[in-house]
């Protein structure tokens, strides 16, 4: 007798993705897709590996991301390919290698789609997750750029923002907080980093290995620690708000003011510091309720320079990225909790668990082709239909029909197919109706 074979089971980190979630996976997308339209923005699909140098160069090749998290390897032809560990670096490829920077400025895309870290997964962390993006990119013309810039830049800054604030909004995602944190330029932030760095070396016995190793490496990392002793420590250290120059603390006070205008509730955090080496200035994170530790579902900033990083002409941009994963569990912890959720975050009605909304029940060789038809043109009609697929006796039908959770069960026999009055029966009071084809779609799209 043969050996029964292994089953074989997902790689760590990743996850199927089924019903009835993928409903509410497709729902979030849906209404991404129309209030990201309405703020002008168009798709753009890059794909999900790219040369490992673009993340390298673009999200800094000290980063935790590219030094430990990218999934890289060797192509067939020796080049080193990396899964995409985030998108903003790709859609900059993209920009650049189609010329975007000739089209009507600025140009405003969104992204949906897989990315591939490998952190330690827990909720709300995984290997392979989704985000959801949006990037404006703006060549500089001749002329411009320099501190008359700054009232515009800050309004993109702050109507990007309000895009994903609107969009919680619109799901009715409850619970959510953006802080937002200026972290300078490249001058300005040298500078502070250095007086950080000095005052980190003063209390370096204090601090755990890793703030200790990022002293080094990159000393703003050190504000993102969670550790408990560290804390009344990291308090004391020097602010970068304090250290801004002019035309950046110029930007801060205008996006500020911006996001007031357009009533957008925020908390400034210092210690915002974010963790990919492309920002300036402008950085912001959204947290939500209802997923511990990894609360952070949307993260985002400016990184004007980033596209002339890349090979590109001088270049603003400005994005983020939603947390997919973290935005589904956040709205179905908020179901669990709330019997009276915000309409827009109730699902699509008849799709929740995939019910049919009619099932068909039939017997007989000329009920199967009358069923096969009645099937067609309830599917065409946008309706969901569900039926056995060889002849079963009504009774067991109509409990098949009853389990699927159907409302509806079409009996088709002999003298329904004779006579084209078919037979609904509604399962939820068992009353029954005579209707004709026609007269059956009447109904079911009046319901
Ligand atoms: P990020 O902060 O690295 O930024 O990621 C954005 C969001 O993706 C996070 O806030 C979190 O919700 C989600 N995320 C990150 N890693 C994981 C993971 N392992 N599992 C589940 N969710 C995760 C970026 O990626 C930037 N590209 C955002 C951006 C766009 N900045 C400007 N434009």
């Amino acid at each position: 007798m043969s050996k029964k074979a292994e089953p074989i089971r997902s790689v760590k980190g990743t996850r199927d993705l089924l019903p009835p979630d993928t409903v509410l996976w497709n729902h979030v997308e849906e209404v991404a897709r129309t209030v990201f339209g309405t703020f002008g923005f168009g798709e753009i699909r890059p794909p999900v590996f790219e040369p490992t140098e673009l993340f390298a160069r673009a999200v800094g090749g000290e980063t935790d991301i590219v030094s430990k998290e990218m999934y890289t390897f060797e192509d067939r032809d020796d080049s080193q390919i990396s899964l995409r560990p985030e998108a903003t670096a790709s859609v900059c490829r993209a920009y650049i290698e189609h010329g975007m920077h000739s089209l009507p400025q600025p140009v405003k895309l969104y992204y949906m789609g897989p990315m591939f870290r490998r952190e330690r997964p827990q909720k709300g962390r995984y290997r392979q997750f989704y985000q959801i993006g949006a990037e404006v990119l703006e060549a500089l013309q001749p002329g411009q750029g320099g501190p008359k810039d700054i009232p515009k830049d800050a309004a993109i800054d702050a109507e990007v923002i309000e895009m994903v604030m609107t969009f919680f909004e619109r799901l009715g995602l409850q619970g959510v907080q953006l802080d937002i944190n200026s972290i300078g330029d490249k001058n300005c932030r040298r500078k502070y980093v250095e007086t950080l760095r000095a005052e980190l070396q003063r209390v370096k016995d204090k601090l755990g290995p890793d703030s200790q190793r990022r002293l080094e490496t990159n000393p703003l990392r050190v504000l993102d620690s969670k550790l408990e002793n560290e804390q009344p420590i990291i308090e004391t250290l020097p602010r970068i708000g304090d250290h801004l120059c002019a035309d950046c603390k110029a930007h801060y006070a205008a996006l500020r003011q911006q996001l007031d205008l357009r009533r957008v509730k925020y908390r400034e955090n210092w210690r915002l510091v974010r963790g990919l080496d492309y920002y300036m200035r402008t950085t912001f994170e959204i947290t939500a309720q209802g997923l511990g530790a990894q609360n952070a579902v949307c993260g985002g900033g400016r990184y004007d320079g980033l596209v002339e990083l890349l090979g590109g002409q001088p270049t603003k941009g400005i994005g983020f990225a939603i947390g997919e994963d973290r935005l589904i569990l956040s709205l179905q912890e908020q179901m669990r909790d709330s019997a009276s959720l915000p309409l827009a975050t109730r699902l699509p009605a008849g799709q929740a668990g995939h019910s049919p909304l009619v099932y068909i029940a039939w017997m007989g060789e000329k009920a199967q082709a009358t069923a096969i038809r009645a099937a067609q043109t309830l599917r065409a009609a946008g309706f969901s239909v569900e039926w056995p697929p060889v002849e079963q006796k009504f009774g067991k039908a109509l409990g098949q029909a009853d389990k699927l959770g159907a409302k509806f069960a079409l009996i088709l026999g002999d003298n329904e197919v004779s006579s084209g009055d078919w037979t609904l029966k509604t399962l939820a009071d068992s009353s029954q109706q005579k209707l004709t084809e026609p007269q059956l779609l009447d109904f079911l799209r009046k319901l």
